[in-house]
């Protein structure tokens, strides 16, 4: 912007304040580029896992689907995701349901009973029909999360892939399967954690879900929690783990280290699907160290870790 320009503007400004009017944000006026706005990178899939299956156990590798049928509205600015798919750039947080990250829920704790009465009418009443965000138009099911009601753990994904979309259940495709890994080398079945997603719906092409996605549909999920009111959080990912934290710092910033949301501790770790591509001995001895954290913070027994490759 020319100086001359800069310095009216500067003074239009200081008078609207002294005149008690909200500054207009120069991003309304044209002048900043938010195409420009560094979000932090996304991980660099690396080489196809051959040997995912082993993460905790053992077993073959299959590759993880990384077509989909031609569908949705396109969206501008794509950059490859976990799965080496399209998404839009991540938008700046804006008018969030997240607002209270460091204000602990206030409302009582459900028995068993409430918990399964009240996360069942949420789903039946306004996550199967909902219609808030463009992502309904391409989905096949919503995919509302499941688990213990009562899960001291819950785990938080990134959105629903194609196997979600067809099954209405989230992570049950290949990453799912590396989740499952996961949680049975914490010593729990899968039915006695919780399991979500940032978004209810498949973004298409399994990119990304936008920031204004996320930001109509995560009040689902913090009722989910509000609900559950588990002892800690795992984020799966960076989307879902800058979502929560409403933070910018990169996944190696971010995981390995404890945070609070909402009066709950929360750890963010690496997603399986990014796991299946980047699966170093190093990448997974970061994520066993993650899980232990957890289960050290709730006073539970740490299992040894199996699969281990020396
Ligand atoms: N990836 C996610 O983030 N969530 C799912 O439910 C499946 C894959």
């Amino acid at each position: 912007m020319p100086d001359p320009l800069k310095h009216r503007l500067d003074l239009w400004l200081r008078s609207e304040r002294a005149m008690g009017l909200p500054a207009v944000p120069l991003v309304d006026m044209g002048y900043v580029d938010e195409s420009a706005d560094p979000s932090p990178p996304k991980q660099t899939p690396a080489a196809p896992p051959s040997r995912a299956a082993q993460f905790f156990a053992g077993g073959p590798a299959t590759k993880q689907p990384t077509a989909a049928p031609p569908g949705p509205p396109a969206v501008t600015g794509a950059r490859p995701n976990l799965y080496g798919n399209a998404e839009p750039p991540m938008a700046k947080p804006s008018a969030n349901p997240l607002p209270l990250l460091d204000q602990p829920f206030t409302a009582p704790v459900l028995s068993r009973d409430e918990k399964i009465r009240a996360l069942r009418e949420l789903d039946d009443a306004q996550v199967k029909g909902c219609t808030k965000c463009r992502l309904h138009q391409t989905r096949t099911n919503t995919v509302f999360g499941e688990g213990d009601p009562d899960a001291r753990i819950f785990f938080i994904g990134e959105g629903p892939g194609e196997n979600e979309d067809l099954s209405g259940r989230p992570f049950v495709g290949r990453a799912g399967q590396l989740l499952d890994k996961m949680i049975a080398g914490m010593g729990f079945r899968r039915d006695q954690v919780f399991i979500a997603n940032i978004v209810k719906c498949r973004p298409p092409q399994n990119r990304a879900p936008a920031a204004d996605e996320t930001d109509t549909c995560t009040p689902y999920l913090v009722r989910q929690l509000e609900v559950v009111r588990p002892e800690a959080i795992i984020t799966l990912g960076l989307p879902s783990s800058q979502y929560m934290l409403q933070s910018k710092l990169s996944m190696s910033r971010l995981r390995g280290n404890w945070h609070q949301w909402r009066g709950i501790r929360l750890m963010p770790t690496f997603h399986p699907a990014y796991l299946l591509r980047a699966y170093t001995e190093d990448n997974r001895a970061k994520v066993w160290d993650d899980l232990k954290k957890v289960l050290e913070a709730l006073g539970l027994p740490v299992p040894k870790r199996s699969g281990k490759q020396e």
